[in-house]
């Protein structure tokens, strides 16, 4: 460095922590020198966060929150969206950005966290990550929600109507809270107005603060990785652990791999099928919105037709109770129970490298299980599909409820003092 540029850098040092800081989060944090693809995701969740705030910035400066209709009897909202599709310059690139970006970031989220599950990374010490981690799931969730009634089409409004009517179950509290919620005594302007202030405001702030706290503990702690072993454990004479090495440069330029391949895929996507087959953006959503016009099937978006599917699985009342208000009890107590793996787990160690066939099956039969839940909730139910689901849905908490359990009596091998590298 020339003496000017380390004088400027000396200035800002003695004001602010830039070089301490650049050390302990990159050039001197020190990651596993084994992580492999799995840890890509953490650092597309990242990018995927910056092109959602990137692009929704855009949107919003032609997009309008206003259901009522214009003089061709179009809702503004819908108009508004079809205006940046066909006039804005660069608008149905920045918009099929979004909307893609929206369905990529579940997938990203989904395989970061299954990556948690195939390496025990919940476990102590690194708890709150994962407790951080699930409030973002659940704060991602309603970004999603919030931010799909925006174009006003047939899909977005009664979606809307159908959740918001879920919360009027919930006894004593329900019919005033989801009158809270909608602003209405139908989902309306008002509704359309509040989800635009929370999905591009509120959300979001809630969001980044999660993502950073998120990050801060995972430096407070280190990066578990495929051995499940803690690094920390084995350390030079400088304090240096034996099998790290420093998130930058090797890191940063690791990434950069997973970063082209993730646009690689992503742009496929944007340019050629935005629609993901009707999945991305479904078919009704093309329709402005229309009150007095029920859809013949109303379907979440993939990336919540599990948890809707064991919704819908709750069919029977209990305790003078109907079966709606179980149903959003279960749905909810399916995303909170995954806050809980990291005291469910007894495993004597970490990474499925280790753990015996036992927790191998019982992981791939879960897995498939989600699978089955998610394909189901984009069906209109039947008697047959309905008990599929049921059964799915047992799978699917038992996989939980029974870790403490399963994870103790399978037969694991030893774990080894070092990572494995080659
Ligand atoms: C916006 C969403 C998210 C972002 C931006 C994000 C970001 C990151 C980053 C950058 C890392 C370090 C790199 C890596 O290990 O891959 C990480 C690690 C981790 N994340 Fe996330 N994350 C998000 C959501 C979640 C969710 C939903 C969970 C689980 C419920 C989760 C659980 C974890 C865990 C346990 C680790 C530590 C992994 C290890 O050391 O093996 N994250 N996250």
């Amino acid at each position: 460095m020339t003496t000017k540029s380390q004088q400027l850098l000396n200035w800002v040092d003695e004001r602010f922590p830039l070089t301490s800081t650049w050390k302990e989060h990159l050039s001197e944090y020190y990651a596993p020198k084994n992580f492999n693809f799995w840890y890509f995701f953490g650092s597309l969740a990242l990018l995927v966060l910056v092109i959602q705030i990137l692009t929704g910035i855009f949107l919003v400066m032609h997009y309008k929150p206003d259901a009522s209709v214009n003089a061709s009897g179009i809702p503004v909202a819908f108009a508004s969206v079809e205006y940046i599709m066909r006039e804005v310059p660069g608008g149905w690139l920045i918009r099929y950005l979004h909307s893609t970006g929206a369905s990529a970031f579940f997938i990203v989220v989904y395989l970061h966290m299954f990556r948690g599950l195939l390496y025990g990374s919940y476990r102590k010490p690194r708890e709150l990550i994962w407790i951080f981690g699930t409030l973002i799931f659940l704060a991602l969730m309603a970004e999603a929600f919030m931010g799909y009634l925006l174009p006003w089409g047939q899909m977005s409004f009664w979606g809307a109507q159908v959740i918001v009517n879920l919360f009027s179950a919930i006894p004593v509290i329900g019919p005033d809270l989801s009158l809270v919620i909608r602003g209405d005594f139908v989902v309306s302007d008002a509704t359309l107005n509040r989800f635009f202030s929370f999905h591009v405001i509120a959300v979001p702030l809630v969001l980044i603060g999660l993502v950073l706290a998120h990050i801060v503990a995972l430096h407070e702690v280190g990066s578990n990785n495929p051995d499940g072993v803690e690094i920390k454990k084995k350390k030079d004479a400088n304090g240096i652990p034996l099998d790290g090495i420093p998130f930058h440069p090797y890191y940063t330029v690791k990434d950069i791999v997973g970063v082209v391949g993730f646009l690689i895929f992503f742009t496929a996507i944007v340019f050629f099928a935005p629609e993901g087959g009707g999945y991305f953006l479904e078919y009704n959503n093309f329709i402005p919105a229309d009150p007095l016009k029920t859809p013949p099937h109303i379907a979440p978006v993939w990336y919540f037709t599990p948890f809707y599917s064991i919704l819908r699985a709750v069919t029977y009342p209990l305790f003078g109770l109907d079966a709606k208000f179980w149903g959003v009890v279960a749905m909810g107590a399916s995303v909170v129970i995954i806050a809980f793996l990291p005291w469910l787990d007894r495993s004597p160690v970490k990474s499925i490298r280790y753990k015996g066939g036992l927790y191998k099956g019982i992981l791939a039969v879960f897995v498939v299980a989600f699978f089955i839940l998610g394909y189901l909730g984009v069906l209109p139910p039947t008697p047959g599909r309905t008990l599929v689901a049921q059964i799915c849905s047992v799978i699917y908490f038992a996989f939980f409820l029974a870790m403490p359990w399963y994870s103790k009596i399978d037969k694991c091998k030893p774990e080894p003092d070092r990572v494995t590298f080659k």
